[in-house]
C-alpha cells in the first residue's frame, strides 16, 4: 500500500489535494471514512488539542488504526498542535503525523519549537512526516463576523525556504489571505499571486492550505492550481453537524437513542466530505 508521502508526491505531480477533516467522536471519524471510501480518496483525519482531549490521545489513534487495519488509506494528524509536550503526547500515541504550529511565536522561537518535534518524531521513525506553520493565520473553527487580515499576516516566501531547511518540516501551513473559520461580514479571498511566490520558494515542499470553511469553489481550484496539495476543512463540518442535530431533536424530541439521533449528522458530515474530496481532485486516486 502507498504511504502518505507517496499520495502527496502523486498529488504535487497530478495537481490535486489530499483532504483533511477533524473528528472528536467515532461517528464523526466514521463519516470521513465513509465518504472517502465511496470515493475511492486517500483522507487525513484530524484531532486539534481540543479535540484530541476530549476523544482521548489513544482512542482517537486506535480508531484510525482500525481503519488503516481494514486496509483504508487513511492517516491520523495532531492538528495544530501549539508546545513540544502535546506534539510528543500525540507522537507517543502513535499519531502518523502532527503539525507543530509554533507559528505565535517569534520566527527564532518557532524554528526551535518545531525543530524540537521533528527530532523527536524522526527519533521514533525516520519518516516521519512534519508539518510547521509561518505567518499569521487569523481567526478560530467557528462562524465569525469579521476577522481583520492584511498583507503583513502572509507567509514570507523567502522566510519560509529558510525556515524549511532549518526545522527539516515535510508539510507547511501558508498564509495567503485565508481565515480559520467562516466569516459572515466579508469576503474571504485568497491571494493566489502570493500563494504562486511560496510555491517557488519552496518547491519542495507539501503546500497546506488551513480554514478552507467558507472558501468558494473557485478560489480552492486556484489554490490547487498554484500549488496547494492538502486542504483543512472543520467548521463546515461542525456546521453541518450540529445544523442536523438540532433540526433533528427538534423534529423528534422525545428520541433519546443516540444512534438514532446521531444518524442524519452522520450523513450531512459524509455528503460533504463527498463534496469536498470531488471539488479537490481526490477521488478515484486510491
Ligand atoms: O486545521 C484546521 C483547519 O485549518 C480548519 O479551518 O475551520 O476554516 O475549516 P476551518
Ligand atoms: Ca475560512
Amino acid at each position: 500500500m502507498k504511504n502518505l508521502k507517496n499520495y502527496f508526491a502523486s498529488a504535487k505531480k497530478e495537481k490535486w489535494a489530499i483532504g483533511h477533516f477533524n473528528f472528536s467522536t467515532a461517528e464523526q471519524l466514521r463519516a470521513i471514512m465513509e465518504a472517502a471510501a465511496g470515493l475511492e480518496a486517500p483522507v487525513m483525519a484530524a484531532t486539534s488539542e481540543g479535540e484530541a482531549e476530549f476523544i482521548g490521545y489513544d482512542q482517537a489513534a486506535a480508531l484510525v488504526k482500525s481503519y488503516q487495519q481494514e486496509g483504508r488509506a487513511v492517516w491520523l494528524n495532531a492538528d495544530h498542535h501549539k508546545g513540544f509536550v502535546n506534539a510528543q503526547k500525540a507522537i507517543d500515541a502513535d499519531y502518523d503525523t502532527v503539525l507543530i504550529d509554533a507559528s505565535k511565536l517569534s520566527y527564532e522561537d518557532n524554528i526551535l519549537t518545531t525543530s524540537q518535534v521533528v527530532r523527536y518524531a524522526r527519533g521514533k521513525n525516520p519518516e516521519m512526516m512534519i508539518e510547521g506553520e509561518l505567518g499569521y493565520l487569523r481567526g478560530s473553527s467557528e462562524v465569525q463576523g469579521k476577522v481583520e487580515i492584511s498583507p503583513a499576516d502572509y507567509t514570507q516566501p523567502e522566510q519560509a525556504a529558510d525556515f524549511v531547511v532549518r526545522t527539516g518540516v515535510n508539510r507547511l501551513a501558508i498564509v495567503f489571505g485565508n481565515i480559520h473559520g467562516i466569516v459572515t461580514e466579508q469576503e474571504e479571498k485568497l491571494d493566489i499571486e502570493h500563494l504562486k511566490k511560496i510555491a517557488a520558494a519552496v518547491p519542495d515542499t507539501i503546500l497546506v492550505l488551513h480554514g478552507a470553511s467558507g472558501l468558494s469553489d473557485d478560489d480552492i481550484r486556484a489554490a490547487i492550481a498554484g500549488g496547494i496539495t492538502n486542504i483543512h476543512i472543520n467548521t463546515e463540518l461542525r456546521v453541518a453537524y450540529h445544523d442536523a442535530l438540532a433540526a433533528e431533536l427538534q423534529h423528534k424530541p422525545t428520541q433519546t437513542t443516540p444512534y438514532k439521533f446521531l444518524a442524519p449528522s452522520v450523513e450531512a458530515m459524509k455528503e460533504l466530505v463527498k463534496k469536498k474530496l470531488e471539488l479537490f481532485g481526490s477521488s478515484g486516486k486510491i
